[in-house]
C-alpha cells in the first residue's frame, strides 16, 4: 500500500486526464491500491469548481462511487503565472489537513510540453518542491514528448534538475507499464532456456513492430512536427529494444536495472550519413480504397500542411556494438494506416548448421522464431518446425501460443495504473532516467539533421491498408530475410510513389 499523497495534476481539464489517468486511479482503487488517505488535485486554466471536474471526469458514466469522487478536487490556475503557485500552495495546505497525507506529493504534468520547465520553476519559486513544505517526498512525473532533439532534450534535463534531483523525477514511457515489456524481464531472466541462445552465435537477427491501423485522427497539428521517428522511435520501441538487448542487471532494483539500459543504448553503432540514406526508410502514407472505402493521405488531414514530408512511417537497421551483439542487425519498423494494430518484438534464431529436410512445406519452416507479443493479445509464440503427418519427410512450421491473459482472472492492468502505482510507491524502474532519454536522442538526432538539411533523401509513399513502402522490405531483403507480417496487406493497390 502506497503512502499517502495528493495528486496534482496540471493540465487536468485536457484528454489525457479523463480519458487515461482518472479511470486509472479508479482501477487502482478497484485493486485497493490506492494510499489510505488519497486526493487528487486538477489545475487548469480553465474556469472550474470541485463538482464540475467530478462531472468531467465521470462524463462517459464510468459508474465511479461517491467516495472516489469525493476523493476529486480542482483549482483553477495560469500554470506561466508565478503567483497562482502560491494559491495552489495554499490549497495544498488545506487538503493536507483534510486528507492527513503528511506532505507527500505528485505532481503530474500532463500539459502541452513547452510547460514542462515553467511548471517545474514555478512549484520551486513557491517551494513545492522539497520536503520542508508540510514534510513528505515530493515527486514529479514528466509526460512524453521529453525534448524535440537532444539539445532541447538536454536544456529540459538541465532545467528539471535546476528545481528537482534526479530521484525525484518520474519521465513517462507508457511502452514500459505494459505487462508485456515488464515480462520480457522476467522471461529471459527467470528462465534457464533461452538466456543461453541469446547472443550473437544464436540469433540471425532481432525485429520491433508497431504498427497502428489508424491515422492522425485529430493530432495532425502536433504529428506534422513530430513524425513516427520522434513519436514512437526515440522513446517506446528503443526501450523495447533495450529490453530485449540488455545483459542480467546486477539486481532487481530501479538502478541496477537501468544501469544495464543505458549501457544498450550507448552501445547502438551512430548511423554514418551513408548508413542513414541506405538503412534508414520513411514514408507516407498516400490515400487508397480498403474495402470500398477511401481513405484520405495524410497530406489531406487537419491541420497537415498540404506538402509534408513528414514521416508516418520509418523503418531502420542499426547494430549494437557489444560482446553479444556485435555483427547482428536489429530491425525496427513503425508506422500509421498499416493493416493491423500490433507491437511485437520478433526474436529470429539462426538456421541449423546443414539442412537436412529439403522439401519444405511452408515458407517459413526450419525458421525458428520467438515472437513477443507487446499488444494487443499480449503473449509468447515461439515457431518451431515440426513433420507433416504422412508419408516422407515434409517440414511444417508449428506454434507454442502463450496467451498473457490466462495467467490472470480479470483484464491486464493498464499502463497507466502500473505507472502511477510505481511512481507512489518511489519505484522508478519503468521511467526513464534522463542519461538514457538522452542516449537515445544522440542516436535519432543524426537521422533528424539529415533529413532536415538533405531535400535528396527520399519520402515513399505507401498506399493505406499496405505494410509500408517497400524499401523497407528491401532492408531485409538485402540480409536474406524478410519482416514478419502478423496480416496481409488490406489493398491491393500497388501505387507506390515517391513524395
Ligand atoms: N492524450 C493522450 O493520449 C496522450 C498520450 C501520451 C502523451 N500525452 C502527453 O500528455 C500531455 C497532456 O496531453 P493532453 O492530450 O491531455 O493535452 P491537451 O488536452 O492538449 O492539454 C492539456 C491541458 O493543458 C492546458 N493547456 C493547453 N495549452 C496551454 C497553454 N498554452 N498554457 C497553459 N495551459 C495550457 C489546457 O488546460 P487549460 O486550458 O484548462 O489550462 C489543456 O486542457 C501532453 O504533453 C501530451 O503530449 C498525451
Amino acid at each position: 500500500m502506497p503512502a499517502d499523497q495528493i495528486l496534482v495534476i496540471f493540465g487536468a481539464s485536457g484528454d489525457l486526464t479523463g480519458r487515461k489517468l482518472i479511470p486509472a486511479l479508479y482501477a487502482l482503487r478497484q485493486r485497493d491500491l490506492l494510499p489510505e488517505n488519497f486526493a487528487v488535485l486538477g489545475t487548469g486554466r480553465t474556469e472550474m469548481s470541485d463538482d464540475e471536474f467530478r462531472k468531467k471526469m465521470d462524463k462517459k458514466g464510468e459508474g465511479y462511487d461517491r467516495e472516489f469522487i469525493k476523493m476529486l478536487h480542482y483549482i483553477s490556475m495560469d500554470p506561466q503565472n508565478p503567483e497562482n503557485y502560491y494559491q495552489l500552495r495554499e490549497r495544498l495546505r488545506q487538503l493536507d489537513h483534510d486528507f492527513k497525507v503528511k506532505g507527500n506529493y505528485i505532481f503530474y504534468l500532463a500539459t502541452p510540453p513547452l510547460l514542462y520547465d515553467t511548471v517545474a520553476e514555478g512549484l520551486a519559486a513557491a517551494g513545492l518542491n522539497h520536503s520542508e513544505f508540510n514534510g513528505g517526498l515530493k515527486k514529479l512525473i514528466i509526460e512524453k514528448p521529453f525534448g524535440y532533439d537532444l539539445a532541447s532534450a538536454q536544456a529540459l534535463n538541465v532545467k528539471l534538475r535546476q528545481y528537482f534531483d534526479e530521484s525525484q523525477l518520474y519521465r513517462i514511457d507508457h511502452y514500459l507499464g505494459k505487462e508485456t515489456a515488464q515480462n520480457i524481464l522476467v522471461f529471459r531472466f527467470a528462465n534457464g532456456i533461452f538466456e543461453p541462445l541469446w547472443n550473437r552465435n544464436y540469433i540471425d537477427h532481432i525485429q520491433v513492430t508497431s504498427s497502428e491501423s489508424i491515422g492522425v485522427e485529430n493530432r495532425g497539428g502536433y504529428y506534422d512536427t513530430a513524425g513516427a521517428l520522434r513519436d514512437m522511435v526515440q522513446n517506446h520501441l528503443l526501450q523495447l529494444v533495450a529490453l530485449a538487448a540488455m545483459e542480467p542487471p546486477a539486481g532487481f532494483d530501479a538502478d541496477s536495472i537501468r544501469n544495464e539500459t543505458v549501457k544498450v543504448f550507448q552501445s547502438i553503432k551512430p548511423l554514418s550519413p551513408a548508413d542513414i540514406r541506405r538503412n534508414v526508410i520513411r514514408g507516407q502514407y498516400i490515400g487508397s480504397k480498403i474495402k470500398g472505402e477511401t481513405i484520405k493521405a495524410y497530406r489531406e488531414e487537419k491541420a497537415v500542411a498540404p506538402d509534408s514530408r513528414t514521416e508516418t512511417f520509418v523503418a531502420l537497421k542499426f547494430f549494437i556494438d557489444n560482446w553479444r551483439w556485435g555483427g547482428i542487425p536489429f530491425f525496427i519498423r513503425t508506422g500509421k494506416r498499416l493493416p493491423t494494430r500490433v507491437t511485437e518484438i520478433v526474436v529470429r534464431f539462426k538456421n541449423t548448421p546443414h539442412r537436412l529436410f529439403r522439401s519444405i512445406f511452408d515458407e517459413e519452416a526450419g525458421t525458428n522464431q520467438l515472437i513477443i507479443r507487446i499488444q494487443p493479445d499480449e503473449g509468447i509464440l515461439l515457431r518451431f518446425s515440426l513433420k507433416q503427418p504422412g508419408s516422407g519427410y515434409q517440414v511444417k512450421n508449428a506454434s507454442l501460443d502463450f496467451h498473457y491473459s490466462s495467467l490472470s482472472d480479470g483484464k491486464l492492468p493498464e499502463a497507466y495504473e502500473r505507472l502511477i502505482y510505481d511512481c507512489m510507491m518511489g519505484d522508478s524502474t519503468l521511467y526513464t532516467r534522463g542519461d538514457a532519454l538522452e542516449a537515445c536522442w544522440k542516436f535519432i538526432d543524426p537521422l533528424l539533421d539529415a533529413w532536415k538539411k538533405d531535400d535528396t533523401i527520399k519520402v515513399y509513399g505507401y498506399p493505406s491498408g499496405t505494410w509500408g513502402p517497400e524499401e523497407a522490405d528491401a532492408l531485409l531483403h538485402s540480409n536474406g530475410q524478410t519482416w514478419r507480417y502478423p496480416c496481409k496487406n488490406l489493398t491491393d493497390d500497388e501505387n507506390y510513389c515517391e513524395l
